[in-house]
């Protein structure tokens, strides 16, 4: 199949076979689910993490992957990751309730948090997103099949998750399931400090001024019945020193300026992005403060397959001491919001 967006990243760590299958087996060895019980999981993966059974490249990759600069570095990439051999369809009328209902492994989950736990850097959840999960998933829902959230069937911009929000996290990860390459659908990044180099010094000034908007989700409004978000703040700054607080096609400048500004930082975007197709065993690491990243769907070959692509996610803290007053009383790691 002819890419059409050629520009793709390589990997920066690859599992061996023989690795993979070893640590599949310790990761089905835990049988608690991270669904019914993330303490009891959580504790499991933990002990695991502390072993010695983890192959030494992992622990090393992670220990350098905490380390890195984050600025220069914001995203890694690993290959041949350890997932569920037998993996369930989902009706996409109600996902959630049917991964409950039929997933009875969970290897992508545990490496998700083993790799939390090796790179130092933990699990949050959050009260008003993804019911209140640790680890999410990224599926098409019949309800929001044209929304702008992770439920869409359609290409998704680009965002800083989160993005006008004090609890946002510090990194997300993805880890791909299910998601047929006869379909070319793409997570594309772009490094912030790259989009700072590109543009013209006006433009940045402009980007610099709280001159923008972004509503909140709409996923996060219906949940929030008792307001606990508020409004979101009527007018703040895209860029921050190296931050970037953006989501494409929902961010609005509020004056002739602003908006002129976000066709440039659009048309830059376009520019930079490179991708990286998430099949079963992928999985991504990056730094939420320092790129941007967005959904591209290049090209369908397979309708059916788009509404069973899945991927699941965690959203984590670097130094959790940070998040802890936001936490739900008697919640730990549940961010009240
Ligand atoms: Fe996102």
């Amino acid at each position: 199949m002819q890419a059409i967006q050629n520009k793709r990243h390589t990997a920066d760590f690859i599992f061996s076979d023989e690795d993979k299958k070893h640590l599949t087996s310790l990761l089905l060895k835990v049988t608690s689910s991270p669904f019914n019980n993330y303490p009891t999981f959580l504790a499991a993966i933990q002990r695991l993490a502390k072993s010695d059974e983890i192959p030494t490249s992992l622990r090393e990759f992670c220990q350098k992957s905490k380390k890195r600069n984050f600025v220069e570095q914001p995203y890694v990439y690993l290959k041949n990751c350890p997932v569920d051999e037998k993996l369930p369809f989902l009706d996409w009328q109600n996902p959630r309730e049917q991964k409950l209902l039929l997933k009875k492994t969970h290897v992508g989950e545990g490496f998700l948090v083993l790799y939390s736990e090796l790179t130092g850097t933990p699990t949050l959840a959050y009260r008003f997103g993804g019911n209140g999960d640790y680890i999410r998933d990224v599926h098409p829902s019949k309800a929001f099949q044209k929304s702008h959230t992770s439920q869409t069937l359609t290409s998704f911009g680009f965002h800083k998750e989160l993005p006008i929000r004090d609890t946002s996290p510090d990194f997300l990860r993805i880890m791909g399931l299910r998601s047929n390459p006869v379909n070319e659908i793409l997570t594309t990044f772009v490094k912030n400090v790259d989009i700072i180099n590109y543009l013209d010094e006006e433009t940045l000034n402009v980007l610099r001024s709280k001159v923008f908007h972004t509503p909140f989700t709409v996923l996060s409004v219906n949940v929030d019945k008792t307001n606990i978000l508020g409004k979101a703040p009527e007018n703040h700054a895209i860029i921050d020193d190296f931050e970037i607080s953006y989501h494409e096609g929902r961010t609005e400048g509020i004056t002739p300026e602003s908006k002129a500004a976000i066709l440039k930082l659009n048309a830059c975007l376009k520019e930079l992005k490179k991708g990286i197709f998430l099949g079963s065993g992928d999985f991504v690491d990056f730094a939420n403060k320092y790129c941007l990243h967005a959904k591209d769907v290049n090209q369908v070959a397979d309708e059916v397959a788009v509404k069973q692509r899945w991927l699941i996610k965690t959203f984590n803290a670097y130094d959790i001491r940070n998040f802890e007053p936001f936490f739900v009383k008697g919640r730990y790691g549940l961010v009240n919001g």
